[in-house]
């Protein structure tokens, strides 16, 4: 479980007069998950979609539906996103102040639970809750937007949780997300990373399965 190696497209960067096509075209080149943002123009400082374009990847895809909520009270939305057809639920630490209430009430509704921390929160804030995450999203860029530049002490973040899950014998998957290329990707990976978010990288390229299968086998090699 804990060396799996998994692309995450990000359809933030998709071209959504088009999205079935897309998503095909990244399946094609082998992607294992879609990355769905959800941001509210409150907690991050841009609007994208909700529960409805959710359920319309769902019917498109196979692929588990990962959801990352950069919502303000995620908590009130999340019953919302799991019948939509969401497999992962992510939330922000910074943003739930009962995480291990809502971490809870994730799983009591059949989904598996993320956690993510933006570039300035330490990963010891989850020192408390590790034990009950699936998945932990380092924020290597602020969120908000896609096509930004990768934060580099997103490595370190990743190599500490790296750590701790060997040391206390931890399942959680370990995902970054932002500024993830076919230049840092290796890099990433070997510090431990599992799951790769992928939107500029994959979906801003003429050919997107190709751009998707470079990606996979730089993880997987
Ligand atoms: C940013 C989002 C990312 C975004 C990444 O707030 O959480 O998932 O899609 O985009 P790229 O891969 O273009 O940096
Ligand atoms: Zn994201």
């Amino acid at each position: 479980m804990t060396n799996q190696k998994i692309i995450a497209s990000s359809i933030l960067a998709a071209d959504f007069s088009n999205l079935s096509q897309q998503i095909r075209y990244t399946e094609l080149g082998g992607a294992d998950w879609i990355h769905c943002d959800i941001m509210d123009g409150k907690f991050v400082p841009n609007l994208t979609f909700g529960p409805l374009v959710v359920e319309a990847v769902k019917r498109i895809t196979r692929l588990p539906i990962d959801v990352h909520l950069m919502i303000k009270n995620p908590n009130s939305l999340i019953e919302e996103f799991i019948k939509a057809g969401a497999n992962f639920i992510t939330v922000h630490q910074e943003e739930e102040i009962h995480l291990h209430r809502t971490l809870n009430r994730i799983k009591e509704l059949g989904a598996k639970t993320g956690v993510a921390l933006n570039p300035s929160t330490p990963v010891d804030t989850l020192n408390n809750v590790l034990e009950m995450i699936d998945l932990v999203l380092i924020m290597s860029v602020n969120p908000g937007f896609g096509g930004q530049k990768f934060i580099t002490n997103s490595v370190k973040k990743i190599k500490e949780l790296s750590a701790l899950r060997k040391e206390y014998g931890y399942n959680f998957l370990i995902e970054v997300d932002g500024g993830v290329y076919k230049g840092n990707i290796k890099e990433i990976s070997d510090a431990g990373c599992n799951v790769f978010v992928a939107g500029s990288s994959i979906f801003r390229n003429d050919n997107i399965t190709a751009a998707t299968i470079e990606l996979k086998n730089l993880v997987i090699s």
